[in-house]
């Protein structure tokens, strides 16, 4: 493929969110948060292996596959998803610029079920203040970890992390008030021009979040980045909502 045939490509499928470098073509050169993703991926990196070959990865809501790209180059077999058949456009066009297999989908976040498999690594990266309900699809996403769970979202508020006690008597009411108490703003109109944001926590709700859904985080690198291991299956834990499920206490 030609430069000009390349540049007009990427034109075509733009805008873009992630900027790529497709043989010396940068995809989104004047993207604001450019750097910002590459920063991301710097605090995670380590905790996936240098040499990923025989592992499975999925990256649920890839865009254009920045970081399932990076996971290819070390090997890993890698699936992304996104609701957003554009993106999975990029996605497709970044993987055979690169020469690379990358294995994509359209799929919502809340369907990931269907896929009726777990990989070795799940990335849950800028999505979560995206959904309507997010505990919900963060639950389905973290299902489909088996070893570990990469994850970040953008937050707000106190970066405290005050961590609550297992319960409070019902005339308990400033702890509500403590920072850093684990807290979701609901963005009832737009935030940063975009409809799409609805709920953002603060590093402390994405933290109780993340434990809530039965992971453990190992690393917390960075505001609103956590690299979680599940805890089901082999150390049989289970989670407040299962407890409560089966109709148990927790
Ligand atoms: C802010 S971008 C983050 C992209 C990438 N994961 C990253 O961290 O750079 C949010 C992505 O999530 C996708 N997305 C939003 N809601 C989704 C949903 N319910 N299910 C699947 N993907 C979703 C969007 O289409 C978009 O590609």
């Amino acid at each position: 493929m030609t430069r000009a045939v390349l540049q007009d490509e990427i034109e075509r499928l733009g805008p873009w969110f992630h900027d790529l470098d497709l043989d010396g073509v940068r995809t989104a050169p004047d993207h604001p948060l450019g750097p910002f993703l590459e920063e991301i991926w710097r605090s995670v990196e380590s905790a996936f292996p240098e040499d990923m070959r025989g592992t499975t990865v999925l990256d649920i809501g890839c865009n254009a596959g920045f970081y399932a790209l990076k996971l290819t180059d070390r090997g890993a077999d890698v699936m992304g998803v996104d609701r957003d058949a554009r993106y999975l456009a990029q996605a497709r066009f970044a993987a055979e610029v690169r020469g690379v297999d990358l294995e994509l989908e359209q799929m919502d976040v809340y369907d990931v079920d269907r896929l009726g498999r777990q990989f070795d690594y799940v990335l849950f990266m800028g999505v979560l203040y995206h959904l309507r309900h997010p505990l919900y699809g963060l639950e389905k996403a973290a299902g489909r970890a088996r070893e570990r769970f990469v994850f970040q979202t953008m937050v707000r508020g106190a970066d405290d992390v005050f961590e609550p006690q297992a319960d409070y008597p019902i005339d308990e009411r400033r702890v509500f008030e403590e920072r850093g108490f684990p807290a979701m703003y609901f963005v009832e109109h737009r935030y940063a021009g975009d409809q799409t944001n609805w709920w953002i926590p603060n590093d402390a709700g994405a933290a109780a979040m993340l434990r809530s859904v039965g992971l453990r985080i190992e690393a917390h690198p960075g505001p609103g980045i956590y690299v979680c291991a599940p805890l089901g299956g082999p150390s049989g834990e289970r989670t407040r909502h299962e407890a409560v499920q089966a109709g148990g206490a927790a």
